[in-house]
């Protein structure tokens, strides 16, 4: 980590920090941890949170919940938090999915899932953050007409994407096929690199009936 990131983590951790144990599943109470009562987003697997800071900053009547593993890219979203003056976030360090376990039903606004790892290779399909199981999961969370967005630029991922999400009985395909690209997600790295490879970046939006 950077000194800077490592002075954001140490300095910002406690007031914005949520530690996602091992194990059993931890309650999570959203009014509280944000301090009011707002709708919340989750942002699946954070990265670095430059789309999460940009979010959060252009919508502050919501409030974001970042989830990610990478204590550097934890740090820093925590420093962009900081630097811009951002009271709408909050930074969850763990497995996403034990997060949610931890999530009441329901109380979810919207999930993003943006560029998740495509894991390739078929023998490692099961890891992937996108298929039936954890998908139930994930819209169980969300508000009835809640949404679900996830984008991706690795082509086979993003079929087996639509076809994990129309399979769903409680979500409904937002825009009957892939969706336009919303301006409202800000372009990262992943996207900027898949567009210099050529490859095209695949939206996803389901609602919770
Ligand atoms: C390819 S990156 C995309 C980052 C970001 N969404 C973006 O668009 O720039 C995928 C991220 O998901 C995180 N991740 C993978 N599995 C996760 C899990 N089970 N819980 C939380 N984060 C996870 C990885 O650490 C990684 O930072």
């Amino acid at each position: 980590m950077s000194d800077r990131q490592t002075d954001a983590l140490g300095r910002l951790w406690p007031a914005y920090g949520l530690n996602v144990p091992d194990g059993p599943v931890v309650p999570v109470d959203l009014p509280d941890l944000f301090g009011r009562r707002a709708p919340v987003v989750l942002e699946i697997g954070s990265g670095m949170g430059d789309s999460t800071a940009a979010m959060a900053a252009a919508d502050p009547d919501r409030d974001y919940l970042a989830v990610e593993v990478h204590t550097p890219g934890i740090a820093n979203l925590l420093d962009l938090v900081e630097r811009g003056g951002l009271r709408n976030v909050r930074v969850a360090e763990g497995d996403a999915l034990s997060l949610v376990s931890g999530l009441p039903e329901g109380v979810l606004d919207a999930v993003h899932v943006f560029f998740p790892d495509p894991w390739p290779k078929t023998r490692h399909h099961k890891r992937r953050i996108i298929q039936p199981a954890h998908v139930a999961l994930l819209r169980s969370r969300l508000r009835s007409g809640g949404t679900l967005h996830c984008a991706t630029d690795w082509a086979e991922y993003a079929e087996a994407m639509r076809e994990t999400l129309d399979a769903d009985p409680e979500l409904v395909d937002a825009y009957g096929g892939f969706a336009p690209r919303p301006a409202h997600r800000p372009v990262t790295k992943f996207e900027r690199r898949a567009i210099t490879a050529g490859r095209p970046v695949a939206d996803l939006i389901y609602r919770r009936r």
